[in-house]
């Protein structure tokens, strides 16, 4: 076991009752410690890369590194585009050989956002990948002076009835709704609308994802797993650590040239950060084989 698709992923996560941690990555280190988290605590696990990421890499170089390094494990593991910006990006992907692709077509009219999410589930269907969708438009945390506003005005909830006729027309086999989270650090706790999550879930029996996992508390997080989250999304905390500790390393060995010597202390922490949220999505020992 694995390389394999999201759709399997979420739909065992779904019934076995925990979420898939989805880590984004844009370089061989945090790779490698994405892959080693989860092969440590034998979870499944999803590797994701935003299209700025996928340019930095080489979208081949990528799915080559994630293939190698976790071809041999025992483990299952998804690559998955993040935030797809458009039909050409997917089908990219689709040929660098992604097993997931996600388009993000939420800042787009409803029916635009359908029209182009029909587009590429049959394009990604033809290649055996599965699709993510998004409802509702996932800002930033640093937007408004308070973070993340709890207003639809500001940062774009999901509508259920939207949500419902999303997933109807569209067949994605997750999707992403905006429930008062965003990407990167909250300047206060997220107040993340669980009424909205139950009565969405109540409209459509499609596996969800939770983005802007950074900083949600862990009881939110098992909460929102009870209501059928199957796919949490992290990447800032992932980039703090690793930022801290490599400023503290060059810190404390300002003449060291060896690239590795001062790299490996920002891998390590990445597999503790990466473990520590696979246990907060309940994935751990949920390997199959
Ligand atoms: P954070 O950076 O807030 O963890 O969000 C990651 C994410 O949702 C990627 O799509």
């Amino acid at each position: 076991m694995s390389i394999v698709t999201n759709k399997e992923l979420l739909e065992r996560a779904l019934e076995g009752h925990y979420a898939v941690a989805s880590f984004n990555t844009n370089n061989l280190e945090y790779s490698q410690a994405i892959i080693q988290a989860a092969y440590e605590l034998n979870a499944p696990v999803i590797i994701a890369a935003a299209k700025s990421e996928i340019d930095y890499m080489n979208g081949y170089a990528f799915v080559a590194m994630v293939r190698a390094i976790a071809g041999p494990l025992p483990i299952p593991v998804g690559i998955h585009l993040d935030h797809g910006p458009s039909y050409e990006e997917v089908v990219r992907c689709l040929r660098y050989g992604f097993t997931s692709v996600m388009y993000d077509g939420s800042s787009l009219p409803l029916s635009e956002n359908i029209a182009n999410t029909k587009k590429v589930v049959e394009a990604a269907r033809a290649c055996g990948v599965s699709v993510e969708g998004e409802i509702g438009v996932i800002g930033q945390a640093s937007d408004g002076p308070e973070g993340p506003q709890i207003d639809s005005d500001m940062i774009g909830l999901a509508d259920v009835d939207e949500c419902e006729r999303f997933v109807a027309e569209t067949n994605v086999d997750a999707f992403a709704a905006a429930i008062g989270n965003a990407h990167g650090l909250y300047k206060r706790k997220p107040e993340l609308r669980f009424d909205l999550l139950e009565q969405i879930r109540n409209k459509t029996n499609t596996p969800l994802v939770l983005h802007g996992g950074t900083g949600i508390p862990l009881e939110d997080i098992r909460k929102a797993i009870t209501m059928g989250v199957a796919k949490i999304n992290f990447s800032t905390v992932m980039r703090k650590g690793a930022i801290e500790t490599l400023r503290n390393t060059l810190n404390d060995h300002p003449g060291e040239l060896d690239y590795m010597k001062l790299l490996t202390p920002a891998r390590n922490k990445m597999v503790e950060i990466a473990k520590e949220h696979i246990i907060m999505c309940m994935s751990d020992q949920k390997a199959w084989k």
